[in-house]
C-alpha cells in the first residue's frame, strides 16, 4: 500500500474513534453513532421474525442498564448511589421470613445453567427449571475445577465471614439484586428478574453459608 494512502486510511480511522468517543462519553445513545446503530440492527436482526417476543425483549435496558451504558460503568457517586438505592428497594423476601434454606438443593442451583437457553438449535422449554450458573463466573466448592473468575472465590464464604443474621441477609440481598451493592456489576439480577424465586435464593444462601456446604470445606 502507498504511503499517502495508508496516512489518509489512518486518519479518517482516528477521526470515527474520536467522533465516536465524543458521542458516548456525552452522554448521547450510542444508536446516534452510525458504528454502533449499524452494529446494533445486525445483532437485533440476527433475531428472527418468527422468534418468541421474549427472547427479544431480553435486548430491552432497563433505567439501571442505561445508566451504566451512558457512564460505562462507572457513573459518578451521586448517580451511583441513586442506583443502588432504587435496586434496594426492590428486593423482597420469602413469605416465611426465613433466609436460609436448603444447602443441597441451592448445590443444584448453583451448579446449573439452563432454563434460559435460547435459538433454534436447542432452546429449553418454558417451563425448564432455572438455574444460577454461579461457577461461570465464580470458584464455590473446591470439588468444581471448573469454574470463571469474573467475579471473586466464594470457596469458604460462610467459613471466612460467618453466618451473622447480617452477612445473611447480604448474600441474600446481593443475589437477589446485585446492582443494590454495586451499581454496574456484570453480576446478574436473580430475584429481580424472577430468573430464581425468593426460596430457591435461600437454598443458594444456605449453599454459601452453611458449614456443611462443600463451599465451606476443603
Ligand atoms: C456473569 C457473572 C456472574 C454470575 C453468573 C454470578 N455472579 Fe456473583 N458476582 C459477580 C461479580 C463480577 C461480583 C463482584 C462485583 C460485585 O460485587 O457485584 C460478584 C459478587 C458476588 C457476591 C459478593 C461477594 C463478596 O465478597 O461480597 C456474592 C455473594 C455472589 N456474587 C454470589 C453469586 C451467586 C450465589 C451466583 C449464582 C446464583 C452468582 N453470584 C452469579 C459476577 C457473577
Amino acid at each position: 500500500m502507498n504511503k499517502k494512502i495508508a496516512i489518509t486510511f489512518l486518519c479518517v480511522a482516528l477521526t470515527q474513534f474520536a467522533w465516536a468517543e465524543e458521542k458516548t462519553a456525552s452522554g448521547k445513545s450510542l444508536s446516534k453513532n452510525p458504528v454502533s446503530a449499524e452494529a446494533e440492527k445486525v445483532f437485533r436482526d440476527s433475531f428472527r421474525v418468527d422468534s418468541p417476543k421474549y427472547w427479544s425483549q431480553r435486548l430491552e435496558q432497563d433505567e439501571t442498564m442505561k445508566l451504566c451504558s451512558q457512564y460505562k460503568d462507572n457513573p459518578p457517586v451521586a448517580v451511583r448511589q441513586k442506583i443502588e438505592l432504587a435496586q434496594k428497594a426492590t428486593i423482597r423476601y420469602p413469605v416465611d421470613g426465613k433466609l436460609l434454606g436448603d444447602w443441597k438443593e441451592g448445590e443444584k442451583i448453583a451448579a446449573h445453567g439452563r432454563g434460559g437457553h435460547i435459538g433454534f438449535i436447542q432452546p429449553d422449554k418454558p417451563m425448564t427449571p432455572r438455574g444460577g450458573n454461579c461457577y461461570a463466573c465464580h470458584q464455590l466448592a473446591a470439588k468444581e475445577v471448573a469454574y470463571g473468575t469474573i467475579g471473586p472465590s466464594l470457596h469458604h464464604f460462610g467459613k471466612i465471614r460467618g453466618n451473622s443474621d447480617e452477612i445473611v441477609k447480604y448474600a441474600y440481598d446481593k443475589i437477589y439484586n446485585s446492582n443494590a451493592f454495586s451499581a454496574c456489576t456484570n453480576m446478574p439480577r436473580f430475584g429481580l428478574h424472577s430468573w430464581l424465586t425468593p426460596e430457591e435464593i435461600t437454598h443458594v444462601v444456605a449453599f454459601l453459608m452453611d458449614p456443611e456446604s462443600p463451599v465451606n470445606k476443603d
